[in-house]
């Protein structure tokens, strides 16, 4: 995503944003000494753990662990996408979003926008003009703001009132056509100027909208009885299924507090939920949950609820959620699943008790671990002999899925204490079969951020580590290393990082934030935003130039040629050399002359 919008803008945003500025217009910020403090907006509290800095450009709260720049502060308190993000700061800043950004570089992107949005009008004035769909929509019980508010339409019961209204050229219809507006008559049709026709007929119209608002698809209800009752658009340059929430644009209108969001099943049951006042809720389009979905729902809150139909199908769906969202599970994050009465969806229940009524049933979901677990024990026999083997196996593919840490371990705990047998037994019984992890130790820069120990240890790991938290810290620091080639030479993971962020720093990522922002969508991002938020090692911005030139020769002596000369020269003195050792050592000599190593 982030590709979309040239690294250089974001740069120039973050250095012409200032994160004092932006945090203090929404939550009372108090100055203490170089930082700012205050209550964090991002969980409940008493005493202020929230900091924010002015010279890192980077706010952080020790109490939950929420963190970021200027462009995460607004995705997190204000609920934006990244390019939503950026684009409210552009404003700020008076810079214009570059054009690939607004478009999302999708060729003939705004043009399908502009058909999207003049179809959306169209539907709706057809439903200002039908009283057979206005009856329908009564009978739901949704009222006219609500309708609205999701600027519900109808499409008439016609094969081209779309296309003739806005296809009446060539290039309109492929624009029609590329927006799943209208379908392509099979070639063996009859005459040619009725060779499209309307893919939407007499139906109640949903328009879907991505984040911005902007109308991507629409999903199609009909009136009466008949198949299919549900019509969606289909897949185009605009509109991608298994990445969209009905609801979520509206849900972010309706300026809820985000504490959750709650997926449910269908588009009637969003819509009759936000009537009734229930405005975080969403729905699939008719497809599972994706680990997009899922992403996308975690940027904006720490709390998910799935609600599902109490009948089978429905307890289908919940398990095929639950084995999508376990990768995403985490300390800090909620997930729940609302199982409804059977015979209700939550349309037809919030119709019948009222939203207090629906709401009091959230209480009662189950927490992801719960619903794992009793799931698991009703396909075992606990007091057969090999019940607890089969309870493991079934358990292992999951436990493997689940992000190693804290709540991977309280769960195992769990399910341990449900079957009665020893927590690290049965983790050796769970792990057995995974592969091991990458050891974190040997890749400093993928390991798990851990940050309630942040201001104590990071950047003490190792020279690596000290040197990237120098740079990230002290930005112009940049400028006293030398050796540069050599450093790119160096084999050993992370050093490439360490290069990078070097470039940057001397290019224009000239802070902490701005350099943070280049890792946002990789794997390192989080461990560097640990960094970030330790104490600097040093807190004075000459002895940090120093000292990450002091780190870089350091590499280069540990993991550098010079090392292998060393060893080298010894072996020689010692024992004497073989001839490839000869050849290796005068090529590295002739490598000493040439790039002047510190040995
Ligand atoms: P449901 O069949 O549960 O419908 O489909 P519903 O939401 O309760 O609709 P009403 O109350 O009868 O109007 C749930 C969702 O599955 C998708 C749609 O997204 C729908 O909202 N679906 C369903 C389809 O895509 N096609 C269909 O034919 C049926
Ligand atoms: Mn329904």
């Amino acid at each position: 995503m982030a590709g979309r919008i040239p690294q250089s803008f974001i740069d120039e945003i973050v250095a012409r944003s200032d994160i004092v500025e932006l945090i203090g217009a929404r939550v009372a910020l108090k100055k203490s000494g170089r930082e700012f403090k205050a209550c964090c907006p991002f969980h409940n509290e008493k005493s202020p753990s929230f900091w924010v800095s002015p010279d890192k450009q980077f706010y952080h709260c020790f109490g939950c662990g929420a963190h970021g720049t200027v462009v995460g502060f607004l995705m997190q308190y204000e609920k934006l996408g990244f390019v939503d993000a950026v684009a409210d700061l552009a404003q700020r800043a008076g810079l214009e979003l570059p054009r690939e950004a607004q478009t999302s570089q999708i060729p003939g992107g705004a043009d399908l926008h502009d058909v999207m949005a003049q179809a959306s009008r169209f539907f709706e004035q057809n439903l200002a003009d039908n009283s057979r769909a206005q009856k329908y929509l009564a009978k739901r019980g949704i009222d006219a703001p609500t309708a609205a508010r999701f600027a519900l339409g109808y499409a008439t019961d016609s094969w081209n009132a779309l296309l003739n209204r806005f296809g009446l050229e060539e290039e309109d219809r492929r624009r029609l056509l590329q927006g799943g507006l209208i379908i392509e008559r099979d070639a063996r049709g009859t005459e040619r100027q009725t060779s499209f026709y309307d893919r939407f007929r007499d139906r109640l119209i949903f328009p879907i909208r991505d984040s911005r608002g902007r109308v991507i698809a629409f999903g199609g209800r009909i009136l009466d009885q008949g198949e299919p009752k549900y019509l969606n658009s289909p897949e185009t340059p605009l509109f991608h299924k298994g990445r969209e929430l009905y609801g979520l644009y509206e849900a972010r209108q309706a300026r809820t507090d985000f504490k959750r969001l709650m997926i449910v099943e269908g588009y009637m049951d969003v819509v009759r939920l936000h009537q009734a006042g229930i405005t975080y809720a969403v729905a699939t389009l008719g497809t599972a949950t994706t680990q997009e979905h899922l992403h996308k729902v975690f940027r904006m809150t720490s709390e998910l609820v799935f609600c599902f139909d109490g009948d089978r199908a429905g307890r289908q769906a919940a398990w095929r959620a639950l084995e999508n969202a376990l990768s995403l599970a985490r300390d800090g994050r909620e997930l729940k699943f609302l199982f409804l009465p059977e015979g209700h969806d939550p349309d037809t229940l919030v119709a019948e008790e009222g939203p207090a009524a629906f709401e009091a049933r959230l209480t009662s979901a189950l927490p992801l671990s719960e619903y794992l677990i009793q799931h698991l024990l009703l396909e075992v026999d606990l007091t057969h002999v090999d019940g607890r083997a089969k309870l493991a196996a079934l358990a292992r593919p999951l436990f493997a899925r689940l992000p190693e840490g804290v709540y991977r371990e309280l769960l195992v705990d769990r399910l341990a204490g449900q079957i009665r047998m020893s927590a690290p037994k049965l983790q050796s019984l769970l792990l057995a079969a995974t592969p091991p992890k990458d050891s974190a130790a040997a890749t400093p820069l993928g390991s798990k951020p851990q940050v309630k120990h942040a201001r104590m240890s990071a950047g003490r790991g190792n020279m690596l580590t000290q040197a990237i938290s120098l740079v990230l810290h002290y930005p112009a620091a940049a400028h006293a290393v030398t050796h540069r080639e050599q450093l790119k030479l160096l084999n050993k993971a992370g050093v490439a990082v360490l290069d990078e962020m070097l470039e940057a720093a001397l290019g224009d990522a000239a802070s902490t934030a701005a350099l943070l922002e280049r890792w946002r969508d990789r794997p390192e991002y989080d461990r560097l935003a640990q960094l970030a938020m330790a104490q600097p090692l040093v807190t004075n911005p000459q002895l940090a130039s120093y000292e990450l030139q002091m780190a870089v020769e350091k590499l280069l002596e540990e993991y550098g040629p010079g090392q292998r000369m060393n060893e080298l020269l010894r072996k020689s003195e010692e024992m004497g050399l073989n001839s490839d050792e000869k050849t290796e050592l005068s090529t590295l000599l002739q490598y000493k002359g040439r790039l002047r190593l510190p040995l």
